[in-house]
């Protein structure tokens, strides 16, 4: 059976899918994807991505026509046609299609497309193993912070990834990894997970945010600060998050072993927390997909037991990119 996917109002199979030539995400790149997981025929976090796609179109001024319920009932619609059980659903909006000039046309429809893909993540090999990452110098634009489907730079890195040997790129700028070319970069020294503050040079990822929550349970404690390629060959353990990994050790890095070439025993416990978290709550953690900045508290205690923390722990869960306010405020939840 082939596979149905979503075209602009209509649910058709893949074959018969079209959008203009014209359009401008395929002329210009003018248009935010998503990814949200699917674990057990359930949206994991689905609204968290949906609030930073509202906020990732109103950074480049592109009026969303559908509300965040709406946008949900397609994700559950084409979850059902295909039944799908476990992967994930990509979304994809663009600014529509017009002859080709660089400003914003007048008067066009923005073009929605959407479409499941099927992958066993939960149980994944690479889970036993870990994975290999290479790092490569980051060459992408300076709105990271946005979702836009301009991916060349990632597209190279996870090709010379491949070319390597290794599933993931860790990109470096000045010294520091940014992040993975499609998920956000970890490492782990004593007792302190740290992972980069969100800025302009970063996505957001929901992923993380989601992780952040529950890092308490693990006994550890969150350092949000930047690292450099030489602290991570150095720690004792790293790993990826993302919607598509979930959370994933890194074994080598650049061909260096870390954690003696084995899955660390920190990424595997968060693994399992968030897994616990996308099937026992699918509908999204308890806290709102946006809210205003906390300050960190370092080593909040939850202990087992108290899975479901009432509200975020130790956690900076503004979305928004500081310096980074002109476009239209982000929008959080329906
Ligand atoms: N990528 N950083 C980058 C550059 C990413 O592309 C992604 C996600 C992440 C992690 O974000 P999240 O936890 O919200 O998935 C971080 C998706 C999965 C992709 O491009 O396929």
């Amino acid at each position: 059976m082939s596979r149905i996917v979503y075209v602009n109002g209509a649910y058709l199979p893949e074959e018969d899918a079209k959008i203009s030539v014209f359009d401008r995400g395929f002329i210009f790149g003018d248009g935010i994807y998503e990814v949200s997981a699917v674990i057990g025929g359930k949206l994991v976090d689905c609204e968290a991505h949906l609030a930073r796609l509202a906020r990732s179109c109103g950074e480049i001024r592109l009026a969303l026509p559908w509300s965040t319920a709406e946008l949900v009932a397609i994700h559950e619609e084409l979850i059902r046609r295909n039944a799908l059980d476990e992967g994930g659903v990509y979304l994809e909006v663009t600014r529509g299609a017009s002859d080709r000039d660089f400003p914003f046309p007048k008067d066009v429809t923005p073009t929605l497309v959407m479409f499941t893909q099927a992958r066993n993540f939960v149980n994944a090999p690479a889970v036993k193993t870990g994975i290999k990452v290479v790092s490569t110098p980051d060459l992408r634009w300076a709105r990271r912070d946005i979702k836009s489907v301009n991916l060349l730079a990632p597209v190279l890195a996870k090709q010379f990834a491949a070319e390597n040997g290794a599933q993931e790129a860790w990109m470096i700028e000045d010294g520091v990894v940014t992040e993975g070319a499609s998920s956000t970069a970890w490492i782990v020294k004593g007792k302190t997970l740290i992972s980069r503050p969100l800025s302009n040079k970063v996505l957001p990822g929901i992923t993380r945010k989601a992780v952040l929550a529950y890092i308490a349970e693990t006994g550890f404690a969150f350092e949000e600060r930047e690292f450099t390629l030489a602290e991570a060959l150095d720690a004792e353990e790293a790993f990826i998050t993302s919607a598509t990994s979930l959370v994933m050790p890194v074994t080598t890095i650049d061909g260096h072993s870390i954690h003696n070439g084995a899955p660390g025993p920190t990424a595997l416990r968060l693994r399992e927390i968030y897994i616990d978290f996308a099937t026992e709550r699918p509908e999204g953690p308890s806290f709102p997909p946006c809210e205003p900045a906390q300050r960190p508290v370092a080593r909040a205690s939850v202990g087992r037991g108290s899975r479901r923390p009432d509200r975020p722990l130790a956690v900076h869960q503004d979305d928004r990119a500081p310096g980074f306010r002109s476009g239209t405020p982000p929008v959080c939840g329906p």
